[in-house]
């Protein structure tokens, strides 16, 4: 096995990325299947404006909260994805192996351009294919991700199937995203048909992994929910977005299953889930958010364990790159 995957070093780590993808980071790593690359998504973030001095601050702050949350540099590479030039390299390579066709089915470009997509930046749309070489630079087998990543993961597959077919070479290996049924997609606490996420202009919307034990409360307390008790089986939540987004984070961060918690609180109303949501929260969360304010005051460590990733990550990734130069008679 060989797990790869990015996050965006843009704004906080909020309960999405933790439960829909990071905890499955972590998990990986600690059961030693497979060597594990991590890597923040700098490149990514530039598809959209960043100011430079937030970036670079995001940067560290990421990789601080990625440690927090269980990622170990001695066990995990863990690096910064523009130390590795190779990323850009191949993504320029699969640029022509991809088809426009292709590129115009992500979602995730219509969602983020909107109705201003004369106006989009070029890399928001070639975004996707980056995101293949990053994954297909390492052979990777595992690609750990919420819901929301699995068609870049898709076509990931296809741009790999076809170069292998053009250049009638066995040189990328087909990766498989790993997501997590319950965490899949957590929704944002003030819309349940919305997902959590760093772009949500509320904050209240999410829960931050630096969040302070109050500010959670606080949150938990404020997330729309709707009048009718919790029902006894899953099925009572259908058309319940709130009601099933939250008894689904309970069930996450709790390790037990939906029914499980139903059975539990089945009859009580979000008077009484509430405040247990919470403590649950503030139990599993607050001990990462106080190792992350630790591993922020010393950013030159964070950028030395970032560089020592960067050296591991370049050496497995150069070999894949020159084979795809060469298959391509470049
Ligand atoms: P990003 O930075 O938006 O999110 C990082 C990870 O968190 C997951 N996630 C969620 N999961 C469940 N519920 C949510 N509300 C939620 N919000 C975010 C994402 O699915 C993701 O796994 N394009 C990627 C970064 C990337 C990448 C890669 C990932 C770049 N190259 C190669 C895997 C492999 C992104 O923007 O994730």
């Amino acid at each position: 096995m060989r797990i790869v995957s990015g996050i965006q070093p843009t704004g906080n780590l909020h309960l999405g990325n933790y439960l829909g993808a990071i905890r499955n980071w972590v998990r990986m790593q600690n059961e030693g299947q497979g060597e594990c690359f991590f890597f923040l998504a700098d490149l990514h973030a530039i598809s959209l404006y960043q100011e430079p001095a937030g970036l670079r601050r995001g940067i560290r702050e990421m990789a601080a909260a990625l440690i927090a949350a269980g990622i170990d540099p001695s066990r995990s590479t863990l690096f910064r994805q523009r130390d590795v030039p190779a990323h850009s390299e191949l993504a320029w390579l699969l640029n022509g192996t991809a088809r426009v066709g292709w590129l115009n089915r992500m979602t995730q470009f219509k969602d983020k351009s909107g109705k201003n997509r004369e106006g989009a930046s070029v890399a928001l749309y070639t975004y996707p294919v980056l995101q293949a070489a990053d994954v297909l630079l390492y052979q990777a087998t595992h690609v750990p991700v919420g819901e929301d990543q699995k068609q870049h993961l898709e076509l990931a597959r296809d741009i790999a199937t076809k170069f292998n077919t053009d250049y009638a070479v066995e040189l990328f290996t087909l990766p498989e995203p790993i997501i997590p049924p319950a965490a899949a997609r957590i929704m944002s606490l003030r819309d349940g048909t919305a997902k959590m996420s760093k772009s949500d202009p509320s904050d209240m919307s999410r829960i931050n992994l630096t969040d302070t034990p109050d500010l959670i409360s606080q949150k938990v307390r404020k997330a729309k929910t709707d009048p009718e008790p919790l029902p006894e089986d899953p099925a009572g939540l259908e058309g319940r977005p709130e009601a099933k987004n939250l008894v689904g984070i309970y069930a996450t961060l709790a390790n037990e299953s939906v029914p499980a918690v139903l059975a539990r609180f089945a009859g009580q109303g979000f008077g009484a889930f509430k405040p247990a949501l919470a403590d649950l929260m503030v139990e599993s969360l607050g001990p990462i958010g106080e190792r992350i304010a630790q591993l922020n005051a010393d950013p030159a460590e964070l950028d030395r364990l970032l560089a020592i990733g960067a050296t591991r990550a370049n050496e497995v990734a150069g070999p894949t790159l020159t084979k795809a130069y060469d298959a391509m008679g470049l």
